[in-house]
């Protein structure tokens, strides 16, 4: 028997199949047959009713009636690009990943987004924006699904629809579309005090970018890697832009949020086409796999924490650079599916209680989005490297699969046994002792702590980044209509700083509550944090 092949059928690996969807001069039917007409329906008569046996005209209003797909349930805004990844090699001795070996060069396809608009909605908003990147690895795909933003709203991914859900618009009204401006967001931050780190970021200027081509990406949580030897490390990544970090001012989002609501994805366009290639080197902090898998003091699985640069500095392994603008949108920008578990040999995941719900949620989502579970097949989610799987059928299946043995071992399709050796190059779950303990719904103590870093970061700020902190608190609670809320809000700010607390307060024409906790006081060595660090240049 013929061995298994799951290419799909007339499809090279690589470049989107673009050139292959119109062949030929004339216009023709989905089936080929070449058209007379395609600007008038078949009537009986001039002046007659239209004919229900128009196959062309049922074909195409039927296929158009069909066009549109459901937007992602989050990051329905975005704008990608393909490009390349060049390793430094500087991370062999810490993972085995073929793609991270000096000199590798790897393609790529990159996915910015907005988090809470809708799919029409402005590029400027305030908001958090997704950065995740596509590496096509000749061992497998590995998808970095990272932010803009290092930390994240909540500690435990079951609570992401409700995070969500305080974030969309109001569910009666429809508003607003994507800010941070109306009450279920306050009342959710103010009450899961544990989103008031990224809460900060998300008021300062970090949350409205200049452009795509000057905002970091972090993959926000602690991954596993592990070297040739087995033995393993803990790290955190890092994208820092070549062109530095730079943000539009408030009344310059405002401005272009009705002058031009693309603004971010035209910019990211136009600069390809021009030939300005935009650059991000990609880094690491690494830390001991230590049982406890804390560093300094921070659990690394607290997905609501950094760890400060000057703590642990972001050592660059590798260069990207953005070459290439889809040829259609839709196929490339709307059907990719990034995933925080497609991982290759050599990157693990660790047991964050949110990157554990992430790698559920990526797949289940995608496979009503993209309408089943084939959308692997999908040229810009094709592994650019042998697929040899046991999936079979589905809605839009695309290969024809040759065999009739899709399981293993088998004695029928030329056996196909897994070939000897394959193990050394195979991902192998690394082998974590997991803790003898009870089945438990709670956090770890060493979660509790809300405070400090937002702390931190607003100590970091210089006067005028502060000053804008102060004023986007200021407008966006403004906008809420119960007063309890905003109440409620000011009190986690006098637990961050009095002076933030009382300026954002004033705003408000509110009382300047006193803090319920004693403030932190983080290490002035710390407090520089993640901000306008730039790499030196090669
Ligand atoms: C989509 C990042 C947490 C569920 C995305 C996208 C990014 C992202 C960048 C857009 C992907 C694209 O461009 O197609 C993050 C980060 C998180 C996080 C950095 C936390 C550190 C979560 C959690 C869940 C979740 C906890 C659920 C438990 C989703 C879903 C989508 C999505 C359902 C839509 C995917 C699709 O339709 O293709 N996320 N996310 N995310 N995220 Fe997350």
């Amino acid at each position: 028997g013929a061995p298994a092949t799951v290419t799909p059928t007339g499809a090279e690996t690589g470049a989107p199949a673009a050139a292959k969807a119109q062949q030929g001069a004339h216009l023709t039917t989905a089936q080929g047959v070449r058209l007379r007409d395609t600007d008038h329906s078949l009537k009986a008569g001039e002046r007659g009713p239209t004919l229900l046996q128009d196959h062309h005209l049922r074909e195409k209003i039927t296929h158009f009636d069909h066009e549109r797909i459901p937007e992602r349930v989050v990051h329905a805004r975005g704008a990608g690009a393909h490009g390349v990844f060049e390793a430094y090699g500087t991370a062999e001795t810490v993972t085995k990943a073929g793609f991270l070996k000096k000199g590798r060069k790897t393609d790529v396809f990159v996915r910015f987004s907005t988090v809470l608009g809708s799919r029409g909605s402005a590029d400027t908003v305030r908001d958090t924006r997704g950065f995740a990147t596509k590496f096509y690895t000749d061992e497998g795909t590995f998808d970095l699904v990272g932010n803009n933003i290092p930390v994240f709203f909540i500690q435990d991914g079951i609570k992401f629809p409700d995070v969500i859900h305080a974030g969309k618009p109001h569910p009666d009204r429809e508003i607003p579309q994507a800010q941070s401006a109306h009450d279920t967001f306050w009342d959710f931050v103010s009450l899961h005090t544990e989103a008031q780190h990224h809460t900060m970021w998300n008021m300062s200027d970090r949350a409205i970018p200049r452009s795509f081509r000057t905002m970091e990406g972090f993959g926000v949580h602690t991954f596993r890697l592990v070297n040739e030897a087995g033995e393993t490390a803990l790290a955190k990544f890092h994208w820092k832009p070549k062109l530095g970090v730079h943000s539009l001012t408030w009344e310059e989002a405002q401005m272009l949020g009705g002058m031009d609501p693309d603004f971010h994805r035209r910019d990211l366009y136009d600069a390809i086409e021009a030939g300005a290639f935009p650059e991000w080197e990609l880094g690491i902090q690494v830390f001991p796999d230590t049982p406890d898998e804390t560093f300094e003091g921070i659990d690394l699985l607290d997905p609501t924490k950094i760890v400060p640069e000057e703590l642990a500095p972001v050592q660059a392994i590798g260069r990207m650079t953005l070459t290439r603008t889809p040829t259609n949108f839709f196929a490339e920008v709307e059907q990719v599916a990034f995933h925080p578990g497609h991982l290759p040999p050599g990157i693990d995941v660790t047991n964050d209680p949110l990157l554990q719900a992430r790698l559920f949620s990526y797949l289940d989502t995608q496979i009503t989005r993209l309408g089943g579970p084939n959308f692997a097949q999908i040229p810009v989610n094709r592994p650019r490297c042998p697929v040899n799987d046991m999936l079979r059928d589905g809605f839009h299946q695309h290969a024809v699969h040759a065999g009739v043995a899709p399981y293993r071992p088998n004695s029928l399709d030329g056996g196909n046994p897994f070939v000897a050796g394959d193990a050394e190059n195979a991902f192998t779950d690394t082998p974590v002792q997991v803790a003898q303990a009870r089945k438990v719904r709670a956090n770890p103590a060493s979660f509790g702590d809300h405070y400090s870093q937002v702390r931190l970061f607003w100590l970091s700020m210089s006067p005028v980044e502060k000053e804008h902190i102060i004023r986007a608190y200021t407008f966006e609670l403004g906008k809420c209509y119960e007063q309890a809320i905003k109440e409620r809000q000011l009190q986690c700010l006098a637990n961050i700083d009095p002076v933030l607390c009382r300026e954002v307060a004033t705003g408000l024409g509110l009382p300047v509550p006193e803090p319920t906790l004693p403030l932190a006081d983080p290490a002035p060595s710390a407090a520089l944090s993640q901000v306008g660090k730039e790499w030196p240049a090669d």
